[in-house]
């Protein structure tokens, strides 16, 4: 094969519309297809949906290569290999949706030249079900491949090109060799396996990075009663090669579309298969506990909250995206209105989906203009300016004197210098005394 054959992806979210722009990038010509006839629409008119660092740019610089259509058939006519980034998400009982999946298996026509390249995170097991589906259709010879995509939202265009690891999964066959040749100008270490394997690793990997961040925050709060900066501690723990630095920021939990969803889709799966994975139950509990240990502090400070007007600086599930897909934010707003608090917020990008989600929200064009009045201040998601701010104006437009930084992002001592009281996360020196917190206490112990 060329290294330039052309590709097809189905479905233009985030992982799609990435992906397909990364591959336009590297010279190939890409046929999108996506259900939703407006979002084409859009996309044909150069229009980039989503908000993404680079993102804009790679569509605009290679518009010639992208095409885009509401019609499976145009990339089935065009390409041989199919990358599905369909949307997966979780059912009630925590499984993964996979109507979408289903939906673009039923829409191939039989064909023994084409290999569905799977992209969107499915339960392990997926493949296989697939390739059963293909046999029951008459569609046996259609290959599967399993190639998940580990890219992060806010640095999504640069994690294509540049991925840590390639991870390919598939029978040994030419599908498999064509997707290994796909990526290797990107000169990643490849890890080529089976497809269950390959499927299991993006569950495993996204709940280890979850697993990693709960057991962070649940030190943080340790610290918090015992003494402790969870900053310092994070550093000491994050020198040893084999713990490393990163997902060690204790903050307010973690969100967006894919760790709650793989979280509960991989206890789903082992529970489904008759193994209770015990570990992944308190990590989720943990992650649920930390987002209102923040209205356990603003209590604290506020000594209730009826009445008490409220400003979350950030609402996007972190930085540099617009995403609010199981954002922290849309978790303390509801505790803190249900609390009789009243709610204003700003974030520099993600407003116009926020205003979609928090309907009684009130929503500032400035940081400054999100302050005016109010009794408190939360940062939720650390984008950069927030740090930037004049606390001494933030201190004389507010009512109050409360600011609690939900992920330590804050320069604590220029808060402190404006007159403000400065509450961190697991930073004993920045935790107000006798902190009283609504999560789990520890039992007294027996003497
Ligand atoms: C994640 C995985 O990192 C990526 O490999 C996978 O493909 C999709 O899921 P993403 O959801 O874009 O990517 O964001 P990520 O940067 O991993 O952050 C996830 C959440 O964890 C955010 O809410 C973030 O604020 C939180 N987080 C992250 C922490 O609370 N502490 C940390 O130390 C790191």
């Amino acid at each position: 094969m060329t290294t330039r054959e052309p590709i097809g992806v189905i479905g233009t979210g985030y992982v799609g519309l990435v992906s397909a722009a990364g591959f336009a990038e590297l010279g190939h010509e890409v046929w999108c297809i996506d259900v939703d006839a407006e979002k084409v629409a859009r996309l044909r008119a150069g229009e980039v949906p989503i908000w993404e660092p680079g993102l804009g740019e790679l569509v605009e610089r290679h518009r010639g290569r992208l095409h885009f259509s509401t019609d499976i058939a145009d990339a089935l006519g065009h390409a041989r290999l199919l990358f599905v980034a369909v949307g997966t998400p979780p059912t009630y009982s925590g499984d993964a949706d996979l109507s979408a999946v289903r939906a673009v298996v039923n829409a191939m026509s039989p064909s023994d030249r084409h290999a569905l390249v799977m992209k969107s995170t499915v339960p392990v097991g997926t493949g296989r079900h697939i390739q059963r589906l293909f046999k029951e259709q008459g569609k046996g010879e259609f290959r599967y491949v399993s190639c998940p995509e580990f890219l992060k939202e806010g640095s999504a265009v640069a994690d294509f090109l540049g991925p840590d690891r390639v991870v390919v999964g598939d029978d040994g066959d030419w599908a498999g060799d064509a997707v290994v040749g796909l990526y290797a100008p990107l000169g990643a270490p490849l890890v080529r396996t089976d497809i269950a394997s390959a499927e299991m690793v993006k569950l495993a990997a996204n709940a280890f990075l979850a697993t990693k961040i709960s057991f962070i925050n649940e030190i943080a709060n340790v610290c918090e009663e015992t003494g402790a900066d969870v900053l310092e501690v994070a550093r000491g723990m994050g020198l040893d090669e084999r713990i490393g630095p990163k997902f060690l920021r204790a903050g307010i939990g973690f969100g967006g579309s894919c760790f709650p969803k793989d979280v509960s889709a991989l206890k789903q799966l082992a529970g489904n298969s008759g193994y209770h994975f015990q570990l992944l139950n308190s990590v989720i509990e943990v992650n649920e506990l930390q987002k209102r240990r923040v209205i356990g502090k603003l209590q604290k400070h506020l000594g209730g909250l009826v009445g008490k007007r409220i400003a979350l600086f950030g609402l996007a599930f972190k930085p540099n995206t617009d995403d609010m897909r199981e954002a922290s934010s849309l978790v303390l707003s509801a505790r803190l209105q249900a609390d009789g608090a009243s709610v204003v917020a700003f974030d520099p990008v993600a407003e116009d989906e926020a205003r979609r989600l928090l309907p009684n929200v009130d929503f500032a064009d400035t940081e400054l203009g999100a302050v005016d009045g109010a009794d408190a201040v939360v940062l939720v998601t650390e984008w950069p300016q927030f740090r930037e701010l004049d606390w001494v104006e933030v201190a004389a437009r507010m009512a109050g004197t409360t600011v609690i930084d939900g992920r330590n992002a804050l320069d604590p001592e220029a808060v402190r210098a404006a007159g403000l009281a400065y509450e961190a996360v697991g930073r004993a020196q920045y935790t107000a005394a006798g902190s009283s917190s609504p999560t789990r206490r520890a039992p007294a112990p027996v003497t």
